[in-house]
């Protein structure tokens, strides 16, 4: 495995590969990132990794100085898990000048849940991910992989509708979330929690697959539309505060259609998702139901 941190070197690993299969991650790896990179080995002819904490997808308030950095660590894992390049950008080797070129997903999806609550988050993902992909894969001649995580749900759909409207030659692969033996969906952020607070963080997906049980017969049912969206509402109120009463600050906790996630109807295909601050530690996940 090399270790490049340019572009230019970047090039220069990759010229020999046609088929390079690519997951981007910022670092700080966990069990969750190794599925990626080893089901990334299973599809191109080179596997790339990158690490790069973007400062674009952080609003001033949130954790992007305090992120760990842990390059040596995750390389030691990324070489063990089979990956052959990894690309470990500075900030100036990525963004040699300001990044004023941006690329802006729609509000309809990009404005919503993640995107409410973090403002210019998806601008900012979406934007290092195109830059990303350039790196990566200008050169190649055969297919193109990119991999990405199913828990952060609508960051994999806001790429997937990226890709596809831009007409990327790169295909989108989603693997599902790594939990721990409780049922915490794994996260570089997981790090932050205290013993205690580790304990208690099995309550998020608690609460996702237990408002996933109350919805399911409210969508089953021959319900008009309204009196859906009010039972849903409901439900969803009741979840957020049962989780709010054992300490959570929950941001959202909603059942949408997993086509655009906006509000579902009777016969929709489901997902839960949620955001959740259990002290100064903002968790979310998902289920789809
Ligand atoms: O999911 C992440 O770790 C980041 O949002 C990504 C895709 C690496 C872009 O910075």
């Amino acid at each position: 495995m090399i270790v490049v941190h340019t572009i230019d070197a970047l090039r220069e690993a990759l010229t020999p590969h046609a088929s390079p299969a690519f997951v981007p991650t910022m670092g700080n790896l966990h069990n969750g990132h190794i599925d990626l990179v080893r089901h990334a080995t299973t599809l191109g002819d080179v596997t790339v990794a990158s690490i790069f904490v973007n400062r674009l997808q952080f609003a001033p308030h949130e954790d992007f100085d305090t992120y760990p950095r842990t390059l040596a660590a995750d390389c030691e894992r990324l070489a063990a898990a089979g990956c052959n390049v990894v690309f470990a950008p500075s900030e100036t080797d990525l963004y040699p000048v300001p990044q004023t070129f941006k690329v802006q997903p729609p509000t309809a999806l990009a404005d919503i849940l993640e995107g409410h609550f973090r403002p210019g988050f998806f601008t900012g993902v979406c934007t290092v991910v195109m830059k990303l992909f350039q790196c990566v894969f200008a050169q190649a001649k055969g297919p193109r992989y990119a991999v990405f995580g199913q828990k952060d749900y609508q960051q994999l759909m806001v790429i997937r509708n990226m890709v596809k409207q831009f007409a990327l030659p790169v295909s989108v692969v989603g693997c599902p979330t790594h939990r721990a033996e409780d049922g915490l969906a794994l996260s570089s952020r997981n790090g932050y929690l205290s013993a205690e607070q580790r304990q208690e963080a099995v309550a998020l997906s608690r609460a996702l697959r237990a408002l996933a049980d109350a919805a399911r017969p409210v969508l089953a049912s021959s319900a008009a539309p309204a009196d859906v969206a009010r039972a849903l509402a409901a439900l969803e109120l009741a979840a957020c505060q049962a989780l709010d009463a054992r300490g959570w600050q929950t941001d959202y906790l909603t059942v949408r259609r997993r086509a655009d996630l906006q509000t579902p109807q009777v016969g929709d295909e489901l997902v839960v998702l949620a955001a959740s601050r259990l002290g100064n530690t903002r968790l979310i996940d998902n289920m789809e139901c």
